[in-house]
């Protein structure tokens, strides 16, 4: 594996099963009484939020400490940024502390490349604007495939707001290095620009009718409507969202009864997914959460512990 985890280009298909191998260990230490392995003794990891986060947060200081890093975070609004420091100047002054990893989420696309450009650290993209989350489609396939087995020429239907979903770029890069058929579906409006050119270049397919797909699918991955960082109409209201897009109680019978329903969370409940979904049987949204913590676990031990690691 390489020194930083930017985008899901940076990993093979070999070293995705490596690092699910790996999951699959750490995921045994999350069900013993003492969750610790001395592995990371001696590192230091800091997470570095410029945006909110729930999961990804806590899952990374999870995963650090159960590997027994020594973990911080910093957030944005309680660092020297918010009194006008810049970006590169909060990160060389982290990184002159003596830091082994820095795992960031920004604003911007591109903002975790940059900053892995002047730190010696490992550098986590956990989420760059609206570009990519590698670990998070990282968690989502490891999730999948404990439910489908293999994920070879199985069907993945991901369906909502993909202009603003870094996890849909990565998610596409990631199912379809593991060899899964990918259709994405969203209105035009939330259709990002260019996506035709790449779903060819990347084999993956778009439609505009939700129901027409759903019943195809082997998985379905519902993703937030992002009203943060939309600017103006994407749709006349709420109502015409959930009705042409979301994933209703009636659109729950087009799927078949063992059909894992995926959301990386924060959800809108009864915007992008009603209740019955997201509590439904067939809902894996929690295996979700506690399978981030066991990628992410793996994802540290391989960059910083494992054979080749830049440490
Ligand atoms: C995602 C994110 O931040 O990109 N959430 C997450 O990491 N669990 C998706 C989202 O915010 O909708």
């Amino acid at each position: 594996m390489r020194k930083h985890l930017l985008s899901i280009d940076d990993v093979t298909a070999d070293d995705i099963a490596e690092i699910f191998a790996t999951a699959a260990e750490m995921h045994d230490v999350q069900r013993r009484d003492v969750k610790k392995l001395p592995a990371l003794r001696g590192r230091t990891v800091i997470n570095l939020f410029f945006e909110d986060s729930t999961r990804t947060r806590s899952s990374f200081e999870i995963a650090g400490k159960w590997l027994s890093a020594d973990t911080i975070n910093i957030t944005g609004k309680g660092s020297s940024t918010s009194k006008g420091e810049s970006l590169r100047d909060t990160v060389l002054t982290i990184a002159s502390m003596g830091v082994d990893a820095l795992v960031m989420r920004h604003s911007a696309s591109g903002a975790a490349l940059q900053v892995s450009q002047w730190v010696d650290a490992s550098v986590i993209n956990a989420g760059d604007g609206t570009h990519e989350h590698p670990s998070q489609a990282l968690l989502d396939a490891y999730t999948l495939q404990r439910r489908l087995g293999s994920l070879e020429g199985r069907h993945v239907v991901m369906v909502g707001d993909l202009t603003h979903s870094r996890v849909f770029r990565s998610n596409v890069l990631c199912l379809t290095k593991l060899g899964a058929r990918v259709t994405v579906v969203a209105p035009p409006t939330l259709m990002p620009s260019g996506v035709t050119e790449w779903s060819r270049a990347a084999g993956f397919e778009t439609s505009y009718d939700v129901d027409a797909v759903l019943p195809t699918a082997d998985a379905v991955m519902m993703l937030r409507v992002q009203k943060e960082r939309m600017s103006g109409g994407f749709f006349p209201s709420p109502r015409e969202y959930t009705v042409g897009y979301g994933l209703t109680r009636d659109r729950l019978a087009l799927l078949g009864p063992d059909v894992p329903i995926c959301h990386p969370g924060p959800m809108n409940r009864g915007l992008e997914i009603a209740a019955d979904a997201a509590d439904a049987a067939q809902s894996v949204i929690l295996d979700q959460v506690s399978a981030g913590v066991a990628v992410r676990m793996a994802i540290l031990y391989h960059l910083l512990a494992g054979e080749g690691s830049a440490a």
